[in-house]
């Protein structure tokens, strides 16, 4: 007997419209957004270029004086190269009451990234929550990304994940958050030099660990590779530096009635919501501000002779990262920039050679920092991860 699903399966307008009947013809707006398109980024992708002679000879770049606060470029960015091809498949031309939203915008940055960066890549960098796996979970080992970063490694590139997440020197608790992957890295016919090409920066720049070629993480001693002058602070500006941190995040958790705990490391202290609650982005963001805002305070202060009396200085050369990690937040010592200069210090990888994947671009977030140090590219989820390392692996 037929199945009634068989009546369903084949719709029906496939027999009953005809294209020419309708006279269904291409519609040619979307040839004059394309142009105009196209003629935009041509003109941003000129702009970009006279930015980067004009930054090597220190003078003035138009783009300079349009966006005062513009960061350096250390590729070029093939833009109209980089939107044909996502035109090609996304059809944004096409569109003729919705206009390039924010999303096209930074998907056609990445991609023109991933174009001008591919052929010189020595190092690549990923953030761990929602760039390689979901928030607060682990590396599976079904995910896509696994084959993927064993063939970054296969190209003999450095790849490391630069993760806020801080256990220091206890390399389980790592190996249990990557557990998928170095199951992976296991499985796969990687030689042990390729193996030993893999880190890990925990705590944003202060605990480093290397993959040995038994898929085992081994913590490095920082006399290994931390120079003078960089992570330049004492023990003693570590506390003080997170007890006064300390210090805001409990008024915050006081002031908002936030239902949220406080949690104190060696060098960093975080607000946990309580279990089962989550606490809104706007309060979130609000204890990031405002931390951010005191702790400035009172490194500016740190000469000042009210503070010298209470002993609750600040050193301003304790470099920070407050950030909201979409369901926490925490204040972090140091950053990724350095984590991100330390690993390319080591590997011998300038920031032309350089990209990092993260998640966290806004001035909340804590990737913002590494745009100072390298390349970039700013995803939202593993899936979109996993997009722009296909189309690395395929230049
Ligand atoms: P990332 O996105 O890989 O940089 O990890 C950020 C997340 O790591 C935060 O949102 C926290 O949930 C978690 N985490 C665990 N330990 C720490 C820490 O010591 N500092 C900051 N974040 C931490």
């Amino acid at each position: 007997m037929m199945s009634p699903f068989v009546l369903y399966a084949r719709p029906q307008y496939e027999t009953l419209v005809d294209p020419d009947e309708l006279s269904i013809s291409k519609d040619k707006s979307a040839d004059t957004n394309k142009t105009n398109y196209l003629n935009v980024l041509k003109s941003v992708e000129e702009l970009v270029q006279e930015h980067r002679e004009k930054v090597e000879l220190e003078s003035h770049s138009r783009l300079k004086r349009l966006v005062p606060n513009i960061g350096n470029f250390f590729t070029e960015l093939p833009l109209t190269k980089a939107f044909e091809m996502i035109d090609n498949k996304h059809a944004i031309a096409a569109r003729r009451f919705v206009p390039p939203s924010f999303n096209d915008i930074r998907r056609i940055l990445n991609l023109a990234q991933v174009l001008a960066i591919a052929p010189q890549l020595k190092l690549i960098t990923f953030d761990g929550d929602m760039t390689l796996y979901a928030d607060g979970k682990d590396f599976e080992h079904n995910s896509n990304l696994v084959g993927l970063l064993i063939q970054l490694l296969r190209h003999n590139l450095n790849v490391a994940v630069v993760t806020a997440a801080g256990y220091g020197d206890e390399t389980e608790k790592y190996e249990k958050r990557l557990s998928g992957l170095l199951k992976g890295f296991k499985e796969s016919d990687l030689t042990p030099e390729q193996l030993e090409r893999f880190y890990v920066f925990g705590g944003e720049c202060n605990f480093l660990l290397q993959l040995k070629s038994n898929c085992k993480l081994v913590y490095i001693q920082e006399t290994e590779y931390l120079p003078n002058g960089v992570r330049d602070w004492s023990d003693d500006d570590v506390v003080s530096f997170l007890n006064c941190a300390e210090k805001n995040l409990r008024r915050c958790i006081y002031s908002m009635n936030m239902p949220a705990t406080v949690l104190r490391k060696t060098r960093a202290c975080g607000i946990i919501p309580n279990e089962g609650v989550k606490i809104s982005r706007e309060q979130l963001d609000e204890c990031v501000l405002s931390t951010q805002a005191h702790l400035f305070e009172k490194q500016n202060k740190y000469d000042h002779p009210s503070e010298l009396k209470k002993n609750t200085r600040v050193n301003p050369k304790v470099a920070f990262c407050a950030f909201n990690g979409g369901s926490d937040v925490w204040v972090d010592v140091g950053n990724k920039s350095i984590g991100v200069q330390l690993l390319q210090r080591y590997l011998k990888a300038g920031p032309e050679h350089t990209l990092h994947v993260g998640d966290q671009f806004l001035s909340t977030g804590n990737d913002y920092a590494t745009r100072a140090a390298c390349c970039t590219n700013w995803i939202v989820n593993p899936e979109e991860t996993e997009t722009m390392l296909t189309h690395l692996v395929e230049c």
